[in-house]
């Protein structure tokens, strides 16, 4: 297979818009009454991170499993806090926000993707990108969006991942890749900062895979901060820095000098298909 010349992406200067110090997570695992194991475990997630992303830089995390990945995604998206240590995204210190500031942060400043799509089987596509809009929240003076002004938002979103002609489609009645579109187009649809990706292509063919990939390079050349969990140094090749984790730490953090161009590598494995196809008797 022809290789083309990866581009290098721009350095990434400004001050951090992700900054985590000395993050925990441990869990505290409750013993059986009655049986030997009566105390309770305490399981630790993650032992002290020290992290800090600035905005626009797009970050693959990598490691075993059962190294931390989505206990740090969990915390990073604010979905789940830290156990101990500090973390301040777009200059607000979580660990001290209360539950409301915490949703807003959630709702607006951040876009999840999750490996399994996570979407709801008996709604539409459009419906299921409607559904952050809907509950939507809002800072200090800004007015409720209209269901028309909902509606349209959600099409755009839809049109900008491409399915502007399976928006009535069922999650059911889509392909893979095009499932995981429409989760991320939900993940757009409040316009956030970032976006985190828990092994979004963990589910999706190598094609698929590279279409999804496009999409994140795409957003991510538009200034989205995206961070994005592989077990796939293939996958990760198309981000531009990788952080990998151990046992609840992190013990690399390298720059990708030569990130791969996923519509490229796409456009060859199409043509590759096609040719194998021809060759099939
Ligand atoms: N809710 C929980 N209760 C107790 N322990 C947990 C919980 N969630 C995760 N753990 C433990 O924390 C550690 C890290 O888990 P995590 O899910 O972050 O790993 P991971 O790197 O995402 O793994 P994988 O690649 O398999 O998804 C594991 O040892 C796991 O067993
Ligand atoms: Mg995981």
């Amino acid at each position: 297979m022809q290789i083309e010349q990866a581009q290098p992406g721009p350095v990434i200067t400004g001050t951090p818009v992700i900054e985590m110090q000395r993050v925990t997570r441990e869990y505290r695992m409750e013993g059986r009454k009655g049986s030997k194991e009566e105390e309770a475990v305490i399981v630790r997630a993650l032992g002290g991170i020290d992290f800090s992303a600035r905005a626009g830089e797009f970050i693959s995390v990598m490691g075993p499993s059962g190294s931390g990945k989505s206990t740090l995604m969990n915390i990073l998206g604010c979905l789940d806090k830290p156990t101990g240590g500090s973390y301040v995204l777009d200059g607000i210190d979580t660990s001290a926000s209360d539950t409301n500031t915490f949703a807003y942060i959630r709702n607006r400043k951040i876009g999840f993707v999750f490996q399994s799509f996570n979407l709801l089987a008996r709604t539409t596509a459009l419906e299921n990108v409607e559904l952050p809009l809907f509950y939507r929240r809002s800072a200090g003076g800004e007015k409720k969006m209209s269901s028309q002004a909902r509606r349209e938002r959600a099409m755009q979103a839809l049109s900008d991942v491409g399915l502007g002609d399976r928006m009535y489609h069922y999650p059911s009645q889509l392909s893979g890749g095009q499932q995981q579109r429409v989760s991320i187009a939900r993940a757009m649809v409040n316009d956030p900062a970032f976006i985190l990706a828990d092994e979004p292509t963990g589910n999706l063919d190598s094609g698929m895979t590279l279409e999804i990939m496009g999409l994140f390079q795409e957003l991510n050349d538009q200034g989205k901060t995206i961070i994005i969990v592989t077990h796939e140094p293939e996958v990760a090749v198309y981000s531009r820095r990788t952080i990998n984790l151990k046992d609840g730490f992190l013990v690399s953090d390298k720059e990708i000098l030569e990130r791969r161009n996923a519509r490229q590598d796409l456009e060859q494995w199409k043509q590759d298909h096609a040719l194998l196809a021809e060759e099939a008797p």
